[in-house]
């Protein structure tokens, strides 16, 4: 695959006859030539601000992928041959052609089956890049912002960057992440010359009203973990963006679980769209081997350990409810001499960012965290999830889960439940439409709680203080 092969690509011409675009005056722009770029400087740059919008020269002989059937610009396609993808996953399949016919799209997909690319492939190869190619040469800044997308946790925000980065390698656009815990001069002065922004919703807001990102020429807005993103704790703040942003042309929201939040949130602020659900036995990936072991609350640390010791390769995640049980379990663990560090929204956000490299780089095994490494952290090779904790949502499983096993690999998931976690185990199973293998591991086994109905039955029958034989309905009469 070659630069010139490029240019007589069958289907770019058509691409081009597509026109003006039905919103109006950016059509022109976005519907414009999907070719571009410049030979010559180069990616890379620091990851919180973004790369530097110089694209990299096409390399030749590249190969060919079946991405080639939804005639993208040929440089994102080439970029998607780069990064090793040859067959569209089948949220990518779905959510492709209707995010490239300009349609609102709502996807839903397990964890780790690509729905990154399946937004960004799309967007990116609407954006027009030969205008930027002039632009350039001119030296005029390249905003406004053209593609928003909005993730709830830093980290996340910072990987769909580098994601974005990954796919316009080839082409002059630049991507910068926006993110609280970081100077924000920085990110004002990146964001004067940006087409690609991800970012956080605080963050975010607060740009937008320092003037510092306008909005007003936006022509996708993506809201990645869309379910997450309309509970309680950011609710008004996506509202706030979505207000800010009436003038984009497409809104998808995304995510492995959906809910009455979402539908909230299409109903208020999206209207007319696409879905694309695939529908699988259980929500959460069948490759993932899913146990739990009953446990007493003060022999969690004990049997987490020798959890521990058994995993081979050790490469995995521990989550926990709170920060300061995070702190702790994280001592306890190193005291044991196992390689464990933590990440949690207590810490400085450069060592937030640190620490998570070099779990990715694989220089310690463990990583023990609460929520904020629940959604959409995409780490190669992590063989463990476990929940030292069980999550209170059942979709914090999923996600949690899902945070092993990806993209066609294998994992396992291990969750702790005590006596008075039943609620929360059976309705875990029934939201991902599955059981989940209970396992005795010798010397911590306890006795299985009562269903909490049956509890609560007794209790009715009998208040406290009341001896069996006094019947309280007749002697109230
Ligand atoms: N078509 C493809 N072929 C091979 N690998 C792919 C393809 N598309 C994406 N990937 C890779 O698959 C991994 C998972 O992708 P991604 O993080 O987008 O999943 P996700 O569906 O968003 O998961 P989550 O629900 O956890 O956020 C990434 O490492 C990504 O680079
Ligand atoms: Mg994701």
């Amino acid at each position: 695959m070659s630069d010139s092969q490029h240019g007589g690509h069958p289907h770019r011409s058509r691409r081009n006859e597509r026109g003006p675009r039905s919103g109006g005056g950016r059509g022109n722009q976005r519907g414009g030539s999907r070719d571009g770029g410049r030979g010559g400087g180069g990616g890379g740059g620091r990851t919180s601000v973004g790369h530097s919008g110089h694209a990299e020269p096409l390399p030749t002989d590249l190969p060919a992928t079946e991405f080639a059937a939804f005639d993208l610009a040929p440089r994102i396609e080439a970029a998607i041959a780069v990064a090793g993808y040859v067959t569209p996953s089948p949220i990518q399949a779905g959510m492709i052609p209707l995010v490239l016919d300009e349609k609102n799209v709502v996807g839903r997909a397990q964890t780790g089956t690509g729905k990154t690319a399946a937004f960004l492939v799309p967007l990116l190869a609407l954006l027009g890049a030969s205008e930027d190619e002039e632009r350039i040469a001119k030296g005029e800044p390249e905003g406004p912002v053209r593609i928003l997308v909005v993730a709830p946790t830093r980290e996340l925000a910072i990987q769909i960057g580098k994601e974005s980065e990954k796919l316009t390698r080839f082409v002059p656009v630049r991507t910068v992440c926006c993110y609280g815990g970081t100077p924000l001069d920085t990110q004002i002065r990146a964001l004067k010359n940006a087409s690609v922004v991800a970012g956080t919703p605080g963050r975010l807001l607060d740009l937008i009203n320092r003037g510092a990102l306008d909005l007003s020429h936006l022509d996708a807005i993506v809201l990645d973990e869309v379910d997450r993103m309309y509970d309680l704790g950011f609710r008004e703040d996506v509202d706030r963006l979505l207000n800010a942003s009436k003038s984009r042309q497409q809104t998808i929201l995304t995510s492995a679980t959906l809910n009455s939040d979402v539908e909230d949130l299409i109903a208020k602020h999206v209207g007319e769209h696409e879905r694309v659900i695939i529908e699988t036995n259980s929500l959460t990936v069948e490759a993932i081997d899913q146990t739990f072991y009953f446990v007493d609350p003060r022999r969690k640390p004990d049997l987490l350990f020798e959890v521990i010791k058994t995993l081979d390769p050790p490469k995995g995640i521990i989550f926990v409810r709170t920060r300061f049980s995070v702190d702790r379990l994280t001592y306890q663990l190193q005291q044991r001499g196992m390689g464990a560090e933590l990440i949690h929204s207590g810490l400085p956000q450069p060592k937030r960012e640190r620490i998570l490299e070099m779990f990715r780089e694989g220089k310690f095994p463990i990583l023990v965290a609460t929520d904020v490494a629940s959604r959409g952290l995409d780490i190669d090779d992590i063989t463990h999830v476990v929940n030292f904790d069980i999550p209170n949502s059942a979709e914090d499983y999923v996600h949690r889960v899902g945070r092993t096993a990806r993209m066609g690999k294998e994992g396992a998931a291990v969750t702790l439940v005590t006596m008075d976690d039943g609620p929360y185990l059976t309705a875990i199973e029934k939201l991902i439409n599955k059981e989940i293998r209970q396992e005795i591991w010798p010397g911590f086994e306890v006795k299985k709680p009562e269903p909490a109905g049956a509890k609560a039955k007794k209790k009715a029958a009998r208040p406290p203080g009341v001896p069996p034989w006094a019947n309280v309905a007749r002697r109230r009469k």
